[in-house]
């Protein structure tokens, strides 16, 4: 995206709201023209005063009074609208950025630190509030004003219009050059700055890692290595940029140098009246200090390129999962699940992918309970994460009901499915509304129940402010467990007729587990319910146990089928693979006082 192309997609933005922007764009030809008014009518003023008599003047000074105070009150109105309507299009930015960003792909975010769209996010939408002010209050007033200026100069007196044009365009041409040769380094710059800022973020986020390993001081020496880059690149552009704003400021002592010499060889001749060239100086000074602000402008832009190419670059990200046009809704779904050859892989270094699921294929009954099992890494979570689309695999189809899940309107197929995930998952919020997740319109006593079932209602009461206490960001004010039982808890809530439960209750103690495992069950009663789990009563339970082994399906069958057959599934439980199954502690009684 070019430089224009990229303004013109900043002004885009203003679209919406059309009819005001065009509104000020108007305002500012007024302003335009009043600006080129005081120098001429300046001149004229010094001209009336010259003649015999004067009796010009005290017209000209009124007109000139009008035009000055004229410019003022338009001024002020186009600020004041100009301030409200950038005020708005901004907050309608961060809107729109937030709504994309988040409904972007969990591929999308695996390669974007949330450190780093915070920083897109903030960069991109400043620099656009910026920019939107600057056109508003000055750059379109003037380039009118130069347009405006340039044929009524002529017109007054071509030698000094020409001058006055020739040193202006060599003053543009400098400055053009100064832009280019630093923007490069200024992109590099700004590249640098995300990576800190993704780096502090990440920081913040493993405070308690940084910590404990006492990485402190190691974490602020790389850094101080990122700042000193940023500064080494940071240093040339600012020299350049030095070196030009005094060239700048000589070559504005040059043009008015230049246009009195002129005008006092021509003035000689008699081919220009002394007002004239007031005006002249008039018309020079104002260009040059637009020129100039101008200059500032597109040097600014330059260093915002690279942050707005950044935030439209997210914007322009089209998520590779979407609803399709004729995308139907699921209703509630009766939750008969198939795999059919199905094949994934991650994205890998350079292009290729990593696969993660390779050929598998099954089919679950509405109401059926299906264990995965297998080593870590086998493939598991990445399988069931294909079925709420998270990711589309590669060949194959997912079926529920028999609709290919591409089929499906996004909104309705993951509203059919209940995660229990493996990390919990919980908001920088309170403990009531980290459930509502599930269910917003839930009232306190289908929380408290939803609560009680996962084993989750004690501990929350014995929290200062109960279901209002305060989650720490991910979790981290929570234990283990608690998290897990919150997580559950929300599934339950949710009320999905197929059921994720992505080792649930790993983080759990016996007990605690073996009580769950009751409400468990009872939750995935008419419900189709995928298990990865570790329990060998839950895998004896099940319909249909999948034994995965690096993403394929090895083994298929009942308990008793698969240690009959004595293949991987029977060496693992054999070995002991599977933990027994938890039992519910007994509270020993209290010996009655004899
Ligand atoms: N987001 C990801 N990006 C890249 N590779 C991943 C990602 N998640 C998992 N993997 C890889 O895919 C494989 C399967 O992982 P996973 O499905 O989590 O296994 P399991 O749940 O059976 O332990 C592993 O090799 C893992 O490293
Ligand atoms: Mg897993």
């Amino acid at each position: 995206m070019n430089i224009l192309r990229l303004y013109l997609r900043v002004i885009g933005f203003l679209a919406p709201e059309r009819k005001l922007a065009i509104t000020l764009t108007l305002a500012n030809l007024a302003l335009a023209g009043i600006y080129f008014l005081e120098p001429m009518l300046f001149g004229q003023v010094v001209d009336a005063l010259a003649a015999p008599g004067a009796a010009q003047a005290p017209r000209l000074i009124a007109y000139w009074a009008l035009a000055g105070f004229g410019g003022v009150v338009a001024s002020v109105w186009v600020s004041l609208h100009a301030d409200r309507l950038a005020h708005r299009r901004r907050l309608a930015a961060i809107e729109q950025f937030f709504a994309h960003g988040a409904s972007l792909p969990l591929s999308f975010h695996g390669e974007n630190h949330t450190g780093r769209l915070a920083r897109v996010m903030n960069g991109g939408v400043s620099n656009l509030f910026g920019l939107w002010l600057g056109f508003f209050r000055e750059h379109l007033a003037t380039l009118l004003s130069i347009l405006v200026m340039v044929p009524i100069a002529l017109y007054m007196n071509w030698k000094l219009a020409l001058l006055m044009v020739g040193l202006m365009t060599s003053f543009a041409v400098f400055n053009a050059i100064a832009i280019r040769r630093t923007h490069k380094a200024q992109a590099e710059v700004e590249e640098l700055h995300h990576e800190i800022s993704t780096r502090a973020s990440d920081v913040f986020g493993h405070v308690g890692v940084v910590q404990s390993f006492t990485r402190l001081r190691e974490e602020l020496a790389a850094l101080r290595a990122m700042m000193a880059r940023v500064l080494s690149a940071q240093y040339p552009v600012l020299r350049g940029w030095a070196v030009l704003s005094v060239l700048n400021r000589a070559a504005s002592t040059l043009t008015i140098v230049a246009i009195f010499a002129l005008g006092a060889s021509l003035h000689a001749k008699g081919e220009v009246s002394v007002g004239n060239i007031v005006s002249f100086v008039g018309f020079s000074l104002m260009l040059i200090g637009r020129l100039e602000q101008f200059a500032g402008f597109i040097s600014g832009l330059f260093f915002q390129t690279h942050s707005l190419r950044n935030f439209f670059e997210v914007l322009d990200t089209r998520p590779a999962i979407a609803d399709a046009a004729d995308a139907v809704d699921l209703g509630r779904a009766r939750g008969e699940v198939e795999f059919d050859d199905v094949s994934f892989g991650y994205a890998g270094s350079d292009g290729d992918t990593v696969p993660a699921v390779r050929h598998l294929s099954f089919r679950a009954a509405p109401g059926s309970t299906i264990a995965l099992v297998g080593p870590t890494g086998a493939g598991k979570t990445t399988a069931l994460s294909l079925l709420y689309r998270a990711y589309d695999p590669q060949s194959g189809a997912i079926r529920i009901d028999g609709k290919d899940l591409r089929s499906i309107g996004l909104d309705s197929l993951r509203r059919n499915i209940g995660v229990v995930f493996q990390e919990p998952g919980l908001f920088y919020r309170s403990i009531g509304d980290n459930l509502r997740v599930a269910n917003p319109d839930a009232t306190q006593a289908e929380i408290e129940a939803a609560a009680r079932a996962a084993e989750a209602h004690a501990f929350i009461s014995t929290k200062a402010d109960g279901y209002d206490t305060l989650v720490a960001e991910r979790g981290r004010s929570l234990s283990g467990g608690e998290r897990q039982r919150l997580a559950i808890a929300r599934a339950m809530l949710k009320d999905a007729p197929i059921l994720i439960l992505d080792e649930a209750t790993s983080a759990l103690d016996n007990g605690t587990e073996a009580r769950i495992q009751k409400a468990l069950t009872g939750l995935s009663r008419g419900r189709t319910t995928f298990v990865i789990a570790h329990r060998l009563s839950t895998v004896r339970n099940a319909d249909l146990i999948l034994v995965l082994d690096q993403g394929r399906l090895v083994e298929s069958g009942r308990f008793d089928e698969l240690v009959a057959k004595g293949g991987l599934f029977a060496e693992l439980a054999d070995q002991g693979k599977f933990a027994p199954d938890a039992v519910e502690e007994v509270t020993p009684e209290l010996p009655l006082a004899a």
